[in-house]
């Protein structure tokens, strides 16, 4: 105990190898209601969620947006097939969505709807704004257009399917035909804005591969986009000019400043830069609308652009996006019955570098969860309370403040930061096994459980108590229920999500002289 009093903790040293930001607000798509959350949808949301608890880990007051995108054809479409109203039908899915993410223990703290009025007036506000600024026009359009992605293709962007010709190359289904008099956000007049803005941000989008396709993009030139229908009933009517309700995309963005307040008044007003600007998550199917089309609009109503774009790559099955018109849709709410909840939100986060395709199967969902989770950091668990218990009486012994495992401790956490703040989610949780590696190779190496009870022995699982103290931290942001039964069963008290990094990281914090308990198997090893 005297060792650890004599020590200053090395918070410190810790600090210089983590950047700060002042506050961070992280938003996912807002998914379409016309079909129930599947896979895909869970995989974006995990990221964000993961993304969200490390930033409050490190002490930055984070805000975490979902929502769902009720408004358009698509939506219109699905209702009457169903024969009931959209407001119906939304009704009945985007709870859906609230529900899985519960399930999925997402922390948003928030979920809007756009068909809530708080959205509708940032809408018009947009709007409004950027007609004022004279970038909205009237004009004819005539163009084919896929209904499943609620965007315009030009001739030369769509694809034979089976003898079809004209499909859509995301959707593989026939566009269809649309003429009509539209308004137009004139984005071809921002081409040289955005190319400079990115020039100037060149951390902004990432990981950089997917940035490249955006900025290519707009360097192959920008067409004017429609933002309106007189065709269409399901959506927000434009504020000068109500024959016309929004198109979906414009209304779709707008969700991000509505939920910080963009465009409210009176005695609910809120001042929308408190959060703004955002670090938005995407896949790669919505690049263009985020990244081009999304910050023109920015532009043109004076709103500061985002902070940050995370592109993701598709999760494919048998090598195609999933998707409810590909047929198929993996839950993934089935999938945690099979693997347990972090079973599964280890996998979608650890699996695939973000940014990449990644192509997902049952055989590797439950081999990354042999080798990972049953053989590495289960293992770890088990078997520190299994000695402790045996060689210590089952109260948790020191570390030692010079151990050989306190640089891989500062080392795992200093590249666990850094990862989670490039948001690569898989590279940081690499870095944070490293130290159960190590930890495990260190308790193979000096093999306490066949020395006699003693002060080597206590020194020895007091460094491993210590570094799984350490671990239960750094994994909380993926696996938060385990990280805080580990947490627990070390005898830590409170919660291991109030911890705050880096000053929590630093070595020598355990706090010995609690009883440790060994409890089920945190990850018992599935057989396929
Ligand atoms: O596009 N793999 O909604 P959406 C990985 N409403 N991610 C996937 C995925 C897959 N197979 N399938 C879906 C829309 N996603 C619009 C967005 S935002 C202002 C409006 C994720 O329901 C991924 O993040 O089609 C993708 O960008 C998003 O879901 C699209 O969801
Ligand atoms: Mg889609």
């Amino acid at each position: 105990m005297t060792r650890l009093q004599n020590r200053a903790p090395v918070g410190i040293d810790l600090a210089s190898s983590v950047a700060t930001v002042s506050r961070t607000y992280v938003t996912t798509p807002i998914y379409y209601v016309n079909a129930e959350p599947h896979l895909g949808h869970a995989y974006t949301t995990i990221i964000g969620d993961a993304i969200t608890r490390w930033s409050r880990l490190m002490g930055t007051p984070t805000k975490f947006l979902t929502g769902t995108d009720e408004h358009g054809l698509k939506i219109q479409q699905a209702a009457e097939a169903e024969g009931v109203t959209p407001q119906e039908f939304t009704d009945r899915i985007a709870p859906k969505f609230a529900a899985a993410w519960e399930k999925l223990n997402i922390a948003n703290d928030d979920f809007i709807r756009t068909t809530e009025q708080r959205h509708k007036d940032a809408v018009a506000e947009l709007l409004q704004r950027c007609y004022d600024a004279g970038d909205i026009e009237l004009d004819t359009f005539a163009g084919k257009y896929c209904v499943a992605c609620e965007e315009y293709y030009q001739d030369d962007e769509l694809i034979e399917v089976d003898g079809h010709a004209d499909c859509c190359p995301i959707h593989q289904r026939p566009v269809q035909y649309f003429e009509e008099e539209n308004y137009f956000f004139r984005l071809s007049r921002f081409q040289d804005r955005l190319l400079d803005w990115y020039a100037a941000h060149p951390n902004a989008l990432t990981p950089e591969h997917r940035g490249n396709e955006a900025l290519g993009l707009i360097r192959s030139g920008l067409r004017d986009f429609s933002i309106s229908r007189t065709s269409l009933e399901w959506g927000i009517p434009l504020p000068w000019d109500e024959k016309h309700v929004t198109y979906v995309w414009f209304d779709a963005l707008t969700n991000y400043l509505a939920a910080v307040g963009f465009g409210s008044s009176g005695e609910d007003a809120q001042d929308y830069t408190d959060w703004w600007p955002a670090t938005h998550l995407i896949g790669k199917d919505i690049v263009r609308q985020h990244c081009v089309y999304w910050p023109a609009m920015l532009m043109s109503a004076g709103v500061e652009l985002p902070q940050r774009w995370a592109i993701g790559g598709w999760l494919l099955v048998g090598g195609e996006k999933m998707s409810k018109t590909s047929g198929n849709v993996v839950n993934p709410l089935d999938l945690i019955d099979d693997i347990g909840l972090d079973g599964f939100r280890y996998y979608v986060l650890a699996e695939t570098a973000y940014g990449n395709d990644g192509d997902f199967t049952y055989e590797g969902l439950v081999g990354k969860y042999n080798s990972d989770l049953a053989n590495n950091l289960g293992n770890l668990a088990a078997r520190v309370a299994t000695v402790v218990e045996k060689k210590c009486g089952g109260i948790g012994t020191p570390p030692d403040p010079d151990s050989a495992l306190r640089e891989a401790a500062r080392s795992a956490f200093a590249d666990t930061a850094k990862f989670w703040d490039d948001l690569q989610p898989s590279r940081a949780l690499d870095a944070t096994w490293g130290l159960i590696r190590a930890t495990n190779g260190y308790l193979e190496q000096h093999e306490p459980w066949k020395a006699e009870p003693g002060t080597a022995v206590d020194t020895v699982m007091g460094d491993a108590l210590e570094a799984l103290r350490i671990v239960a931290i750094l994994c909380s942001p993926a696996i938060p229920d385990t990280a805080q039964a580990v947490w627990e069963r070390i005898g830590m008290r409170g919660r291991v999500d109030d911890q705050r990094l880096p000053d929590a990281a630093a070595w020598g914090r355990y706090e010995p002289g609690n009883t440790v308990v060994k409890g089920d198997p945190l990850f018992p090893r599935i057989k396929l």
